[in-house]
């Protein structure tokens, strides 16, 4: 079974000649097939987590072990302004080749309508919003597949019925493919909905406080009293961390 751990990971960097922990003795475990969401204020040290665990760069004390390919949707879309949308969602499978390009190019086909993106596949993405660029970033790492999806807040600078509707796309992709999915959201709400396990993280230096698993994660049915609970105790706990403005 295919797995990210994160083994008491820390992070420091340099800022202004000082040394700022930005994460602290984080651990956490994720197979393939289970979602797990990060829930923590901005600044917090969510993105530096989910950069190490992709290996841009490695952790100054801790260890990461991952098994199996990751697929990731980064918070700045980092789409190429020199496709096209289409371009840029087949660009994972163009790189592996023929075969694996024309399986890219219908799934973007069967995708695109989905993504609110249809009509727009030959638009490069300076001609599109913000919104639209960051479904069509998210269309590449669904496309492009991997035993793990790594998503920072992919859904932030949506409008509430999209994200409905993207949600139900990425349970449906969760459910079809089994991936993984490591989950960066501020929304508590979405992580109820799509995560089977939660990590409540603190401000900077980012430590989990709390982790829990869902009632979807237990594979219990809608309670609308129970989400409501769950949703209130998360607030609470992420209130009680938070540092005063
Ligand atoms: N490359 C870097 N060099 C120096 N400091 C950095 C670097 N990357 C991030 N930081 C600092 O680390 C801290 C955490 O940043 P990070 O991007 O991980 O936060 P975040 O939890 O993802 O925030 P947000 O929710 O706003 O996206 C911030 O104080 C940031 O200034
Ligand atoms: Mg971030």
């Amino acid at each position: 079974m295919n797995s990210i751990e994160l083994q008491n990971v820390s992070k420091y960097f340099k800022v202004n000649g000082r040394r700022l922990k930005v994460v602290d003795g984080v651990s956490f475990r994720l197979e393939q097939g289970r979602s797990l969401a990060l829930i923590g204020p901005s600044g917090c040290g969510k993105s530096t987590i989910l950069s190490m665990t992709a290996g841009f760069f490695p952790p100054d004390e801790g260890r990461i072990s991952v098994s199996g390919s990751l697929g990731l949707c980064l918070q700045d879309d980092k789409l190429l302004p020199w496709r096209t949308v289409l371009k840029n969602a087949c660009l994972p499978g163009e790189i592996k080749g023929a075969e694996a390009l024309a399986e890219a190019k219908e799934k973007a086909s069967a995708y695109l309508p989905l993504f609110g993106l249809d009509g727009f596949e030959d638009s490069y993405p300076a001609q599109l919003s913000g919104g639209m660029r960051q479904r069509a970033a998210l269309l590449r790492t669904l496309i492009a597949g991997g035993d793990f999806m790594l998503l920072d807040e992919p859904f932030a600078r949506l409008d509430a019925l999209t994200k409905e509707d993207l949600h139900r796309l990425l349970l449906r992709v969760m459910e079809r493919f089994s991936p993984g999915m490591l989950l960066i959201t501020h929304d508590i709400e979405e992580a109820l909905e799509i995560a089977d396990e939660i990590c409540l993280l603190s401000p900077r230096p980012a430590r989990v406080v709390e982790r829990l698993t869902t009632p979807k994660g237990e594979g219990m049915p809608f309670d609308p009293l129970k989400h409501a609970a769950l949703k209130q105790h998360m607030r609470d706990v992420l209130l009680a961390h938070k540092t005063p403005v």
